[in-house]
Formats: C-alpha cells, sequence, structure tokens
C-alpha cells in the first residue's frame, strides 16, 4: 500500500523516557528522518531531549527536531508511542497493564484525530496487549498499528546463539514468536544457520549441540529484561535498535520479514489478538505475516501465549 499525503520522512515520538529518548537519538543518527516530533505530557522533560538533540544535529545530517503536541503528529508516516511506566524489579510486563491502559485512550485518540493516514508503532508494555487496544481505540486498518513485539526477544536470542555457534548474530535465523514476555515461544523446530537446522549444523561441523546448552539459551533469552532491570533499572538500547529496525523497514519499503506484534485473524485457530510472528513489513506497515510450519510444541506452545494475552486484554474497556 502506498501512503499518501503523507511527509515520507517525519517520524512523531510520543513518550520522551528512555526507550522514547534513545529512539529518537537513533534516528537522528540514521539520517532516515528528516523530522522528528517529541511529545511528552512533561513538557520540559520533551524540550529538554529536543535541545540536546538538536546540538547533535550538526554532527549528523540535517534533521528538524522539536518538542511538539499532537497536532504535531500531522503528517508523520509514523508514531512511535513509547510513553507509559516501565516495570520495577520483580514486576511482569502484564502487571503494568493497570498503570497504561489508563492512558492509552487518549493518547491513541490524539495521534488519530491528527493523523489518521499514519502507521503507530506501539512500544509500551505490555505491548501486545496495549497493541491491541491501540487498534481498537485508533480505528486504524490492523495493517498499520504494530507493536514492537518480539523483535526485541529474537535479537536476544541470535545474540545468544552466535555466541555459542561462534558467527555473526545476522547470520543466525531464528524467532521468538507469541507474547513478548514471560510466555514467549522459541521455534527451534525452523532455526537455522547457512540453511541448515541447528542439530544438523552442529553436526555438520563437529559442534557439541546440547539440549541442556540450548535451553539456557531460551531462559536467557526470555529472562533478559529481568535481569538488566535488577542492573541498571531499566533496558532502552536494544528497543530502541528494534524500533529504529522497523522504521527502516517502512521509511524504505523495504518488505523485511521481522517479529512484530500483529494482529492475528486466524492463525492455527487463534483469533482476535495481537502477537508476534514473522511478517512482511513495508510501507503500508504489516504488509502480511508468514505462515510458519510449526511442530505441535511450538503450536501449543503459541496458543498458551494467545490466551495470557487474551485474559490480559479482557480486563480492558473497550
Ligand atoms: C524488554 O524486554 C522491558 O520489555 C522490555 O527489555
Amino acid at each position: 500500500m502506498v501512503l499518501t499525503n503523507h511527509h515520507p520522512r517525519k517520524v512523531a515520538v510520543v513518550g520522551t523516557g528512555n526507550v522514547g529518548a534513545t529512539f529518537a537519538y537513533a534516528l537522528l543518527m540514521s539520517g532516515l528522518a528528516s523530522e522528528i516530533v517529541l511529545i511528552d505530557a512533561n513538557v520540559s522533560k520533551a524540550e529538554g531531549e529536543a535541545m540536546d538533540l538538536n546540538h547533535a544535529v550538526p554532527m549528523h545530517s540535517p534533521t528538524r527536531i522539536w518538542a511538539g503536541s499532537y497536532e504535531d503528529c500531522a503528517g508523520a508516516a509514523i508514531t512511535v508511542i513509547t510513553a507509559g511506566s516501565a516495570q520495577r524489579p520483580g514486576e511482569t510486563r502484564l502487571d503494568l497493564i493497570q498503570r497504561n491502559a489508563g492512558i492509552f485512550r487518549s493518547i491513541v485518540e490524539n495521534v488519530v484525530k491528527n493523523n489518521p493516514g499514519g502507521i503507530i508503532l506501539v512500544a509500551t508494555n505490555p505491548v501486545d496487549v496495549l497493541t491491541y487496544a491501540t487498534w481498537k481505540f485508533s480505528g486504524l486498518p490492523a495493517n498499520r498499528v504494530i507493536g514492537s513485539g518480539t523483535i526485541l526477544d529474537t535479537a536476544r536470542f541470535r545474540y545468544l546463539l552466535s555466541q555459542t555457534f561462534e558467527v555473526d548474530p545476522r547470520s543466525v535465523h531464528a524467532y521468538i514468536i507469541g507474547e513478548h514476555g514471560d510466555s514467549e515461544v522459541p521455534v527451534w523446530s525452523l532455526a537455522n544457520i547457512a540453511g541448515m537446522r541447528l542439530p544438523d549444523y552442529c553436526a555438520a561441523n563437529d559442534m557439541g549441540c546440547r539440549q541442556e546448552g540450548l535451553e539456557s539459551i531460551f531462559t536467557q533469552t526470555r529472562d533478559a529484561a529481568y535481569e538488566i532491570i535488577t542492573r541498571k533499572g531499566s533496558t532502552y538500547y536494544a528497543i530502541a535498535s528494534g524500533l529504529m529496525r522497523i522504521v527502516e523497514a517502512i521509511l524504505r519499503d523495504q518488505a523485511t520479514v521481522l517479529s512484530v506484534s500483529t494482529y492475528i485473524e486466524d492463525y492455527y485457530g487463534i483469533k482476535d489478538v495481537y502477537l508476534s510472528l514473522p511478517s512482511v513489513i513495508d510501507q503500508g506497515g504489516i504488509e502480511r505475516t508468514i505462515h510458519l510450519d510449526l511442530n505441535e510444541e511450538e503450536i501449543a506452545g503459541l496458543k498458551r501465549s494467545a490466551s495470557v494475552l487474551k485474559d490480559t486484554i479482557g480486563t480492558i474497556k473497550f
């Protein structure tokens, strides 16, 4: 789908906490956006971030950056929502639903009123549930409402696998699907390096491929945010890079396959929920979701994840 009447390189960021500000910085450095508008309930925080980022512009591509209001979302190709509370040590992502669902209705209504033709990309947790809420509150077609979902977990998974297999993480093809959270599912059956499933790769290359080692890679992936939050309070570099990757796929119309939170109409019988699956992303948003040939255990895991998400969606008033 081709976007019309939109400045192709304007990006709005709602929420200038660690994730929003780091994403804006990554976007400035990428040179992909010509305009970046920062919106935050705490106007002085948005202003401070805009000033600081503007002082970096002379070292990068010319980019217009300012602290604005929702009217400034007009014409943005993408509005990235990062606003809301983050987890405190010991909290799950789903624990945040009451705190964050409350503010989402007005944020989304304000964005859509000023920019009915753009794409909304949600990063706030619990991201799958809030992306579903954004789709409902916005009235936009589902292909234009995307959640960052497991792009981050997939990156963590590939990074950890790359350490074990001693190759560039970009040469590891493996996905985490389902909830961005405790019920997420590793797709071991399709994970591959150089087109070889991992057990075949290990056998052909004389590498040990012990089951316990692989299981530990998944637990480290799933629990990474808890480990980071315990140590530094929050996570933001990797999620900001994930947001950048999605924004790049949209602005450059790349048709890239990324695991993002997407509306599920019917997938192995799963319906009416947002969760992550590898999806093709281009300038229209989600072009399509790829059907994976999953094994029984993975299908059961995905169904469990969908049901956890649906239970939390059920607590929101639409
Ligand atoms: C993360 O996984 C907290 O969802 C955030 O880093």
